[in-house]
């Protein structure tokens, strides 16, 4: 089954100058394709948008705050089952808890630096989708 899915690699991953080895682990897992891709600061309207769900929560400023703390690089990549296999590839949350071997597991600190975003579901990634790259068809 074909499908897309918006990926963030997050403040930290670019100035840490992780974004060639994660993109490198992501273009070659499964011939997964990347459609479009774009380096960004994101303003706080954009991420309202994306983490309107989290508002509320105790992380939620936190979040906010870091994820404007610089540019991330917004991806979406195309291909068989990639919304499981990106988050697969990503490790959980916490990248205490994650496996070496992931991303989070090889690279993660603290939760709240985790190096990466990938939609979670299809529904989730056409949402995001039209949130960072509103002229993909
Ligand atoms: S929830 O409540 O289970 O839906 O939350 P979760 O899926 O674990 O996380 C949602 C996003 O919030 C980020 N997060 C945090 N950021 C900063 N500080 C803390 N403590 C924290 N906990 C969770 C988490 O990385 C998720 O962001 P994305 O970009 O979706 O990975």
């Amino acid at each position: 089954m074909s499908q897309r899915t918006l990926v963030l690699l997050k403040p930290d991953a670019v100035r840490r100058g992780l974004v060639g080895e994660i993109l490198g682990r992501i273009e070659t897992k499964a011939n997964w394709q990347i459609v479009a891709l774009e380096l960004r600061t994101l303003e706080r309207e954009v991420l309202e948008q994306h983490y309107g769900e989290h508002m509320g929560k105790p992380f939620y400023e936190p979040l906010m705050e870091f994820m404007a703390s610089g540019p991330v690089v917004a991806l979406v990549v195309k291909g068989e089952r990639v919304i499981e296999g990106v988050r697969a590839l990503a490790g959980p949350t916490d990248p205490i808890a994650a496996a070496p071997g992931s991303i989070r597991g090889d690279f993660g600190t603290i939760v709240r630096e985790n190096l990466i975003h990938a939609s979670d579901s299809e529904e989730s990634a056409e949402r995001e989708m039209k949130i960072f790259f509103p002229g993909l068809a």
